[in-house]
């Protein structure tokens, strides 16, 4: 009792020291604010121990049955309290140090326009980002942090807090990854968690909405699937270097039978031809995994049947607007791909745009974790082909968010890459971009790298031209040249003479659809948010 009565004094004592040091450390996070987040969560524990526990810990405690909860705390390095602070008999306290990332890295430096592909993977190529000594806390049950919100894209890739934020985030996760394999030995289902202070909470792209095991006001609680999040710290700190592989084929545990393609149809039929000679070019790569095809009830009966027969498996959907199109613009129901998320009978998803060609075998790219993309200019991906992870939560999320976010295009991509400002950069030759703008000359055009896996047909679609010759239509329309390329345009039609007869006829080009590509030349937004010329699958 006596021990009792003197521990909790001198734990009372630490923590004002404690309260104090954060309160005049002009290193804590710098950012008055965050200060006050972070001094809550030591005031509660306390109060904890003065037993009016804190509601977080309440829901740590009741999910473990062990004796003793390590908790690790996550502070600014160069503070002057112990290591070691509290020992009281079921809780011990970690103080965590580490060193803030420095002021000069910005958000644009992680996720450059643009990267050298052909260099060896290299970690040292993006910014240096500080990390604690990970080896000194590795049996770790919980991990606290106060993390800051950032400012996501309004930033324009110039805020510190968005750096310090990830900084944060890939802390906990890697201190939870360590302490999760440590403990894994012996106890069946070691549970570690991640406690977060702060009105936004942890970043969604590391610390899934699956996990969420509960929130209340600024106090988040996640119990992480450390398989997904050993993924994800296996990642480079962003796409300043491509992603490396993360694990031999068939090593990660993952469920290969669980993996599909996938991809949307929707608005209208003229992208039928698209989506059937797409699929024909995946299997033509050999590829072993399921073709899923979202359709709206647009498409008709007859056209179904021609995908159905070129290999989609169809899955019938609602298409979704985007909140931010102008009506009858060319992205005006782009939101629709969102739905792919709904398909949580697979654990992994490419997602491709109808208007791709697949050249070589892509499947061993499932091994990525969510979300995979090539870059597309500045520091956003280009959402015509990318991995994600379906998830009833995250589709929730997004049809929520879609409403207050901004996009830049008024499309999908826009929308996406302010909702997966962290994401892992694939080579561009799995999305090569039929986009000479800023080519010298025109014959440049036709140069089409041997190595490309997949072929993004960008401007006038292959079947919106005529086909019976190997010409780009591309080519007829001054806004349009600079996707011209009749080298492009022949292997899509190596593909198409492939194809039976009975799939050729839903390529037959209506009045419609001239028409309506007459249409998207109008309505086309090239004017990027950051008053730049953005291409877009248009
Ligand atoms: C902490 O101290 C070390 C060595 O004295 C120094 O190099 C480092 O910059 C300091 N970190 C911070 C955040 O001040
Ligand atoms: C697919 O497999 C066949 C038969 O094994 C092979 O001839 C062909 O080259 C493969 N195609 C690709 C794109 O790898
Ligand atoms: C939006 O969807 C339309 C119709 O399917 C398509 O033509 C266009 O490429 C899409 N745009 C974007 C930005 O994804
Ligand atoms: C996601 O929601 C759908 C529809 O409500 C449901 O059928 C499905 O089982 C859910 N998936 C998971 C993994 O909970
Ligand atoms: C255009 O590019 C081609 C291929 O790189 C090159 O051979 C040719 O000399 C270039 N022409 C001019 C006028 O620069």
């Amino acid at each position: 009792m006596t021990t009792n009565l003197f521990s909790f004094s001198l734990l009372i004592f630490s923590l004002t020291l404690l309260f104090l040091t954060i309160l005049y450390s002009e290193k804590l996070y710098k950012i008055d604010r965050h200060e006050n987040e972070i001094m809550s969560i030591n005031i509660n524990f306390a109060s904890r121990l003065s037993r009016s526990t804190p509601r977080w810990y309440q829901v740590v405690a009741r999910k473990m049955n062990r004796k003793k909860i390590k908790i690790g705390l996550l502070h600014v390095a160069n503070g002057s309290f112990s290591e070691k602070m509290v020992y009281e008999e079921e809780v011990e306290v970690v103080n965590i140090l580490f060193e803030p990332v420095s002021k000069e890295v910005k958000w644009n430096d992680l996720f450059p326009e643009w990267v050298d592909e052909t260099l060896p993977w290299d970690s040292t190529r993006c910014p240096y980002i500080p990390m604690p000594q990970f080896d000194k806390y590795d049996d770790l049950d919980v991990v606290v942090a106060n993390v800051p919100c950032g400012e996501g894209r309004r930033g324009r890739g110039r805020n510190y807090d968005d750096v310090l934020r990830l900084q944060v985030n890939l802390m906990v996760a890697n201190l939870l990854v360590r302490s999760g394999r440590k403990n894994v030995n012996g106890i069946d289902d070691h549970k570690v968690f991640a406690v977060f202070g702060g009105s936004c909470g942890p970043m969604w792209e590391i610390f899934r909405c699956d996990d969420l095991l509960w929130h209340e006001g600024k106090s988040w609680v996640y119990r992480p699937d450390l398989g997904k999040l050993k993924q994800k710290v296996l990642m480079p700190v962003g796409s300043c270097q491509l992603a490396p592989p993360i694990a031999e084929p068939g090593q990660d545990g993952r469920d290969k039978a669980k993996e599909a393609y996938v991809s949307v149809l929707h608005s209208s039929e003229d992208y039928v031809c698209g989506a059937i000679a797409l699929a024909q070019s995946i299997i033509r790569s050999n590829s072993t995994k399921d073709l899923i095809l979202l359709v709206d009830d647009s498409i008709s009966t007859k056209s179904l049947q021609g995908l159905k027969a070129a290999g989609w498996k169809i899955k019938h959907i609602t298409r979704i607007r985007s909140p931010h199109a102008r009506s009858e613009t060319y992205n005006e129901w782009n939101y629709s791909k969102l739905r792919i998320w709904q398909l949580t009978e697979y654990s992994k998803l490419i997602f491709i745009d109808s208007d791709f060609i697949v050249l070589r075998n892509t499947d061993e790219f499932f091994i990525y974790p969510q979300l995979s993309a090539a870059g597309n200019s500045r520091y956003v991906f280009n959402s015509g082909f990318m991995l994600v992870e379906p998830s009833n939560c995250t589709f929730e999320t997004l049809m929520r968010q879609r409403i207050k976010v901004a996009s830049y295009n008024g499309g999908d991509q826009g929308f996406l890459n302010e909702m997966f400002m962290w994401w892992h950069r694939w080579p561009t030759k799995l999305n090569f971009l039929k986009d000479f703008n800023l080519l010298p000359n025109y014959s440049m055009h036709e140069l089409i790298p041997q190595d490309v896996y997949a072929l993004h047909y960008l401007g006038f679609k292959p079947w919106m031209c005529r086909q019976d010759q190997d010409y780009d239509c591309n080519w007829d329309v001054p806004e349009n040249k600079r996707f011209a390329s009749d080298s492009a345009h022949r292997i899509w039609r190596q593909v198409y003479n492939s194809m039976p007869s009975i799939l050729r006829v839903h390529c037959v080009l209506t009045p419609e659809m001239e028409a309506r590509k007459r249409m998207h030349i109008a309505t086309m937004d090239f004017n990027g948010r950051f008053g730049r010329k953005f291409v877009d699958n248009l």
